[in-house]
C-alpha cells in the first residue's frame, strides 16, 4: 500500500506515521524532515538549506525529489510505504506521479490530518524529541520520562513556525483539490487523542464504506 500523510506542522503525521506504518505490516516510513534532519547531523545539508530549513521555509523541490526517489527505490519500499512531509508543492506531487508510473505503482490513498491553527502552534511550540529514539513528546500531553535527552528543534521557535504555518497554507494546501480530484483525499479530524486519530486513519485506509461516505471522518 501507497499511503500519503498530509496536514499542516503539528497536525501529528510523525506521531501517526510510526504507528500507521506497523498497523500496515511495517512499511517504511519515507520522511523528508526526518531525512533533511539527519543529514544536517551528517553535516551533509548545504549551508543555504539548513537556513532556510530552521528559518521556518520550505526547501525548492530539486532539494527533496531526489530523496525520495532513492528512497522508493530501495528493497524495503516494494512493500509499499507511507510518505510523511513528501509531496509539498505541485511540482513534488507532479515529479511522485512520474516516478510512481516508472514503476507502475500507484497512490492508495491521500490522508489529511485536519487541526485547527490555534492548536497546531500550541502543539508544535511544547514538542520535545527523544534525541536517541526519536520518539516525539509534548511537554504537557505526553511529557517525556526523566532522564531522556530531548531535543528542541530549531524551527520550532515561535517565529519559524508561524512562517511553517503560512507555508502550509499558501503552497501545501493546494495539493489537496489535486488529489481530491482523483478520489483520494480522506480527511480526517485531527484532534483527540493519539489513538483515537490512528483509529480514524486506520478506518479511513482500509474501510470501503468511507468511501462511500466522503468527508470529514470523526468517528
Ligand atoms: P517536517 O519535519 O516534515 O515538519 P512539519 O511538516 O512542519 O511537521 P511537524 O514535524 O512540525 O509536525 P507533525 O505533523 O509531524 O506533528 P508531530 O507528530 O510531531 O519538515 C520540517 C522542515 O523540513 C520544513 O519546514 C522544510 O523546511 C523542510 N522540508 C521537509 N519536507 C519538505 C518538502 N517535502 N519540501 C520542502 N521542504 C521540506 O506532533 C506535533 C506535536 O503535537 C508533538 O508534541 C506531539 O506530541 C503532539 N501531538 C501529536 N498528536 C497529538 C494529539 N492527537 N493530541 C495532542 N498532541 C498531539
Amino acid at each position: 500500500m501507497i499511503v500519503i500523510l498530509l496536514g499542516p506542522p503539528g497536525s501529528g503525521k510523525g506521531t501517526q506515521a510510526r504507528v500507521v506504518c506497523q498497523e500496515l505490516g511495517n512499511v517504511p516510513q519515507l520522511a523528508t524532515g526526518d531525512m533533511l534532519r539527519e543529514a544536517k547531523r551528517a553535516g551533509t545539508l548545504e549551508r543555504h538549506y539548513l537556513d532556510v530549513m530552521d528559518a521556518g521555509g520550505l526547501l525548492p523541490d530539486e532539494a527533496v525529489v531526489g530523496l525520495i526517489e532513492r528512497r522508493i527505490a530501495e528493497p524495503d519500499c516494494s512493500r509499499g510505504f507511507l510518505l510523511d512531509g513528501f509531496p509539498r508543492s505541485t511540482g513534488q506531487a507532479q515529479a511522485l506521479d512520474e516516478m510512481l508510473s516508472k514503476r507502475s505503482l500507484n497512490i492508495d490513498a491521500v490522508v489529511l490530518l485536519d487541526v485547527p491553527r490555534t492548536l497546531l502552534e500550541e502543539r508544535v511550540i511544547h514538542r520535545r524529541i527523544d534525541k536517541a529514539g526519536g520518539q516525539i513528546y509534548h511537554l504537557l500531553y505526553n511529557p517525556p520520562p526523566p532522564n531522556v535527552e530531548l531535543e528542541h528543534r530549531a524551527d520550532d521557535r515561535s517565529e519559524a513556525v508561524k512562517k511553517r504555518l503560512d507555508s502550509y497554507e499558501a503552497i501545501t494546501a493546494a495539493l489537496l483539490p489535486f488529489y481530491e480530484q482523483r478520489g483520494l483525499l480522506r480527511q480526517i479530524d485531527g484532534v483527540g487523542t493519539p489513538e483515537d486519530v490512528t483509529r480514524r486513519i486506520m478506518v479511513a485506509i482500509t474501510d470501503p464504506e468511507y468511501l462511500v461516505q466522503g468527508g470529514k471522518y470523526t468517528g
